[in-house]
């Protein structure tokens, strides 16, 4: 079997891109290829669509010496890296429409001989569903392997941290789940071009579940965080002090508290579990109702405290999901300053969130809020509610916050 030589990166979103730059800059030949034509024409520029630390010198980089290109239409490659969306539907079931869509643009292009990757976090069988697919659409292949119309296919969950992908990419150790032990020996061939951290082996199945495990982990230690930040606001104690007691125990490390779990990876990959298993999943389901609970928990708070004011002037401190990222998507902090403004109708919102030039839509459409700078939006308020631990929150001068109604929901002004 030949090496592989080029790959297609189908989806150019916060994983596919770095995804496609590293292996570019691995001396691999790469398209990427994205349906949004703006993101193709960006990366053809060289530049990024969204902020990710030292993304754009990689892209900027493969895209001048010819090894990394975009297009919206797939083309014919010794590899192929799934990275699409995954989100949920209204029950919380995996939507894997994206999944298929990205496979029917696959089918027609293969010769025989491909690996095809499914990166995209999965609910147990989408790899499996997404193979058998393509064979469906393409009969005169095969997953018996070593035969010139032999497919490939496995799974490899990304789990980087956003802010800090290209050095994780690298670093990360990765789990890689073949349909066959042929498929996962050739993605390991593939991967082993970047990935310095060791790579695992196993089934599809196994990897499908252990990316789901890992943020289903993360996701019963932050509600159980959350849920004693709520008790020790009942039983008037500081939340914070008493995390840091107790985890003095060698063997306890409680989580922070903060204003709910978002992103699209921690608060939707435990329901892909719930999904597949509803009558088993009964702690990993209540730890996302926990943590879906606490952005009203703290609209509660907010509004508790503006009942003072008749026309309040409310400071909010970040959107995104997570500290020093533009990534808005499933934050609890933007669901709150939504309620905030729909509940508070004679309030003033200023949102402050420095990584974003303009507020996400259905923000933007309410009258009462608006996006603001940081100093203006605190001197101007009577409340101030920090949601997200940015940097320059946490570096924000405590003494400026004196004359002001503070609701930390992260700890940072202790
Ligand atoms: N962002 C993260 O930190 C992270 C971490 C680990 C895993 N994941 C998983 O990786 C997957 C991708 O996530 P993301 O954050 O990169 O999403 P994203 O929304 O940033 O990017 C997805 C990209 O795919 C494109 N796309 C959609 N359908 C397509 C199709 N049929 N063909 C080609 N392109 C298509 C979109 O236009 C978009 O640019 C998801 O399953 C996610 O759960 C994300």
């Amino acid at each position: 079997m030949t090496a592989i030589q080029s790959v297609v990166v189908v989806g150019l979103g916060y994983i596919g891109l770095p995804t496609a730059a590293i292996l570019a800059t691995h001396g691999l030949d790469v398209t990427g290829v994205d349906v949004n034509s703006n993101t193709v024409e960006a990366v053809n520029r060289g530049a990024v669509p969204f902020v990710e630390p030292d993304l754009e010198v990689h892209v900027a980089g493969a895209v001048q010496q010819g090894r990394l290109q975009a297009t919206t239409l797939t083309p014919s490659a010794d590899a192929f890296i799934v990275a699409v969306p995954t989100p949920f539907g209204d029950h919380h079931e995996a939507d894997l429409s994206y999944i298929r869509a990205a496979a029917e643009s696959i089918a027609p292009v293969l010769k025989g001989g491909e690996l095809i990757v499914l990166e995209s976090t999965s609910p147990p069988g989408a790899t499996r569903m997404m193979s058998d697919l393509i064979l469906r659409l393409r009969p005169d292949l095969t997953l018996e392997p070593n035969r010139a119309e032999s497919i490939y296919v496995a799974h490899c969950p990304e789990r980087v941290l956003p802010g800090r992908v290209m050095i994780e990419l690298v670093t990360n150790d990765r789990i890689i789940g073949g349909l066959n032990g042929e498929s996962s020996q050739r993605a390991k061939e593939l991967y082993s071009r970047f990935c310095k951290g060791a790579i695992h082996l196993t089934d599809s199945l196994t990897a499908e579940m252990a990316k789901l495990v890992e943020n289903s982990y993360r996701d019963v230690n932050i509600a159980f965080a959350n849920e004693l930040s709520m008790i020790s606001d009942d039983l008037n104690i500081d939340v914070w002090r008493l995390i840091e007691l107790a985890n003095h125990h060698p063997r306890v490390n409680i989580l922070q508290p903060g204003p709910g779990v978002g992103g699209h990876c921690i608060a939707v990959d435990p329901w892909f579990i719930v999904a597949a298993a509803p009558e088993r999943a009964n702690l990993i389901r209540a730890a996302r109702q926990v943590n879906d609970s606490k952005p009203a928990y703290v609209t509660k708070r907010v509004m508790d405290k503006a009942q003072r004011f008749l026309e309040p002037r409310i400071a909010v401190l970040g959107l995104a999901f997570k500290p020093d990222i533009d990534d808005l998507r499933e934050s609890p902090a933007r669901e709150i300053v939504n309620d905030l403004a729909l509940k508070l109708p004679t309030a003033s919102i200023f949102a402050v969130e420095p990584h974003v030039q303009k507020l996400p839509p259905e923000l933007e459409a309410l009258p009462n809020v608006s996006l603001r700078d940081l100093h203006s939006a605190v001197d101007d308020a009577d409340i101030v509610v920090l949601l997200v631990d940015h940097t320059q929150n946490k570096d924000f001068a405590r003494n400026l916050l004196n004359e002001k109604i503070v609701i930390d929901t992260k700890g940072v002004w202790r």
